[in-house]
């Protein structure tokens, strides 16, 4: 398992998620809600309990353990607020070294500049410490925020993919992007 240490920016305080954030991660569903709803899968009304947070969180760790995902929370510097969520998901060893990288940030962080501030130095981690060659992101083509922001981060497009992922209930395109490490 690779340790990753919580790093403060400027503005916020990014590390991985942990077992007991529950009620700070049901807050951040309910609050986010309608904001979220047509970037993201249907969700059950279960997601919004105290308990489906749990569940997640569980699987969260599990995860972390068995090395195949790498989910993190952005809070505020004072630590008692979630404002964005990012996970390095779909980790793929051998001769790919890749993953998929999905994010959100909440409705009342956006356009400040803070997915971005976070996503930097986890990016980072990823390719020292993880030891990623490739981060893989995608978005729907009207998704003009998350291309945006994949662009200042140094994301490459790679293609399109037609009816790629099920999102609010419908199969959507998506352009596909990568960034490399350098080396
Ligand atoms: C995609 C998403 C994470 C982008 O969030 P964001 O806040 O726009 O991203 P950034 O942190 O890079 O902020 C950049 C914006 O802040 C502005 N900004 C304000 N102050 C800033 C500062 N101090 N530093 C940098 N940028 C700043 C920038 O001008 C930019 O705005 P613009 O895109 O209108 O030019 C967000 O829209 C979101 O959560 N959407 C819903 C979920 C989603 O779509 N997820 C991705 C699915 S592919």
């Amino acid at each position: 398992m690779s340790v990753f240490h919580p790093i403060t920016t400027a503005r916020c305080l990014v590390r991985l998620a942990d077992a007991s954030d529950a009620s700070y991660l049901l807050h951040y569903r309910e609050q986010n809600r309608e904001h979220l709803a047509p970037w993201e899968p249907l969700r059950e009304a279960s997601y919004y309990t105290l308990a489906h947070c749990v569940q997640t969180l569980a699987e969260s760790r599990a995860a972390i353990r068995f090395d195949r995902a790498y989910p993190f929370f952005v809070l505020d510097l004072a630590g008692s607020e979630i404002i964005a969520c990012f996970t390095f998901a779909n980790v793929v060893r051998g001769a790919f070294q890749a993953s998929h990288l999905g994010y959100s940030i909440a409705a009342h962080r956006q356009g400040q500049g803070l997915m971005q501030e976070a996503l930097d130095g986890a990016l980072q981690w990823a390719f020292t410490e993880l030891g990623l060659h490739r981060v893989m992101a995608n978005y729907m083509p009207r998704n003009e925020r998350s291309g945006r922001l994949l662009e200042r981060l140094g994301f490459e497009r790679e293609g399109y993919a037609r009816r790629y992922l099920q999102i609010a209930g419908v199969w959507e395109d998506h352009v596909l992007t990568s960034r490399i490490r350098a080396d």
